[in-house]
């Protein structure tokens, strides 16, 4: 079901995917431009980077994170590190602007008094994916993941609960932020392919900010 909320300055709709998961269009809209600043910045500390699976596989989405952890991935397996192991410092912290957005947007949704510890941020480029899958690596299964899209559009993959639910495929743009927790804080999901484009903010790629309170 689609609603719209007013006292917003740009439209911003409300489309629930499940109990527990929102997505709400354009929450981020205004913000967007200093969001995108914020990362810029963020990389000059902690350089996107792009990770090597425990399989062996160098993923396609290049990543950086900002935070008291990070969330890292090397042959020896996934996990939270407070420091970047690329330069053995801790991560940049969280902007004031990142814990405001994703607060804000999780309260939405119904999640009050979020605090999330850590921000994944994904850059992706034409062709680069993430493949459907759960985010289980957080200490803290009660907070729900907050997720910020910026700059090109691309189909977010939403899988349920059970891998062997259908996948439903959702056209997420520059401001759109995905909320789920609760009954749903482990539905798979993912990003399809990217298609190549342009966008004002971002040029040729999109980046996406995931929250998520660890501990
Ligand atoms: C993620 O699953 O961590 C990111 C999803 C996205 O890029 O939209
Ligand atoms: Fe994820």
């Amino acid at each position: 079901m689609t609603s719209l909320f007013d006292s917003h300055p740009v439209p911003c709709s409300r489309e629930r995917l499940e109990e527990g998961a929102v997505l709400l269009r354009g929450f981020a809209a205004t913000e967007a431009p200093l969001l995108v600043e914020e990362v810029e910045r963020i990389a000059q500390r902690a350089a996107f980077r792009h990770l090597v699976t425990p399989g062996g596989f160098t993923m396609s989405v290049a990543m950086t994170n900002c935070g008291r952890v990070g969330w890292v991935s090397d042959r020896s397996g996934y996990r939270y590190d407070v420091l970047d192991p690329d330069t053995g410092l801790s991560w940049p912290p969280m902007p004031e602007a990142f814990l405001d957005i994703a607060s804000r947007a999780a309260a939405e949704a119904g999640f009050a008094n979020y605090d999330p510890d850590a921000c994944l941020i994904n850059r992706y480029i034409a062709g680069a994916k993430l493949s459907l899958h759960q985010d289980r690596d957080e200490k803290d299964a009660s907070a729900p993941i907050v997720s910020v899209s910026l700059g090109l559009s691309a189909v977010f993959l939403w899988g349920g609960k059970h891998r062997s639910e259908p996948v439903r495929r959702l056209r997420i743009e520059n401001g759109d932020i995905a909320v789920w927790g609760g009954p749903a804080r482990f539905a798979y999901h993912g990003v399809a392919p990217l298609s190549d484009g342009q966008h004002v903010l971002t040029g040729n790629v999109r980046i996406n900010l995931t929250f998520r309170k660890v501990f």
